[in-house]
């Protein structure tokens, strides 16, 4: 597991995996001093470090669950006038970096009879707003990629899921809703990030290859369906 820290959806997938019997579950994170989860294996894992991701693949050796969490959301950075480092950095986290996760934990599935990825997505991939651009387009490329990695892993037996949801109230989520709306405006479209996990992890149990956990992704994957014309222009754009 990817991207755990304080509150945020790591953490509870930490905290529902352990209740849910999991027999070890590894909780990493660059910040290894956040996690709080009794009962979890920690580790240090940073996405941009490669040595970092092949010595957390060494110890976690019996892994046949690996979940891509960890992302850069970046509330802000858009293409015209965001800091080209940033959206380099931002690709290289959030596409490149679990990616390399992924590589360095395949082996090992294999190893443990197939196994299965959940990568952790958005429906930004599908539909996105001025300030989560780059986000957006970097979850769109890991959308693309989850499915190819899908036929390239089935020959080993592991089976790749994608969670797609549009809004949890985690607290960088709450941070940028309450700047781009104001304070609590957008808090009915919010899903309790506990509650995602738990859709999360029932649909993998169901093999679900596309699991839409909240409304927004429902209405998100709908609307790819419609003409651009109607969908950005409701989003908007001209
Ligand atoms: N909350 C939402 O509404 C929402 C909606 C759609 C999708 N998502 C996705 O859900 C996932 C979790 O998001 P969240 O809301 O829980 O936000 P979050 O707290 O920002 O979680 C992202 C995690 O990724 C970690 N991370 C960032 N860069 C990293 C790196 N280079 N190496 C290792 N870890 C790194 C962060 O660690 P640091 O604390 O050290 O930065 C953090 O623990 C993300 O993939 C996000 O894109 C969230």
């Amino acid at each position: 597991m990817t991207g755990v820290g304080a509150e945020n959806l790591g953490h509870h997938f930490v905290e529902q995996l352990v209740a849910r019997g999991a027999k070890r579950v590894y909780a990493t994170a660059r910040r290894p001093e956040l996690i709080d989860v009794p009962g979890v294996e920690v580790l240090h894992l940073d996405l941009t470090d490669r040595e970092s991701i092949n010595a957390a693949a060494a110890v976690a050796r019996d892994v046949d669950l690996l979940v891509n969490n960890a992302a850069v959301f970046a509330a802000g950075l858009n293409f015209t006038d965001g800091d080209p480092a940033l959206i380099r950095g931002l690709f290289d986290t959030n596409v490149h970096g679990t990616l390399d996760v992924i590589r360095a934990f395949a082996p090992g599935l294999a190893a443990n009879g197939g196994g299965a990825i959940l990568n952790v997505l958005s429906s930004a991939a599908w539909a996105t707003l001025d300030g989560i651009n780059v986000y957006g387009a970097s979850k769109a490329a890991a959308w693309s990629m989850t499915n190819g990695l899908r036929s390239e892993l089935a020959g080993q037996g592991t089976f790749v899921s994608a969670l797609i949801f549009g809004m949890a109230a985690t607290p960088p989520l709450r941070a940028f809703a309450d700047a781009v709306a104001g304070p609590g405006v957008l808090d009915a479209l919010m899903t309790d990030p506990a509650v995602i996990v738990g859709r999360a992890l029932d649909g993998l149990e169901s093999g679900r290859l596309e699991i839409l956990a909240d409304q927004l992704a429902i209405d998100a994957k709908a609307a790819l369906s419609s003409d651009a014309e109607s969908v950005y222009q409701t989003l908007g754009a001209r």
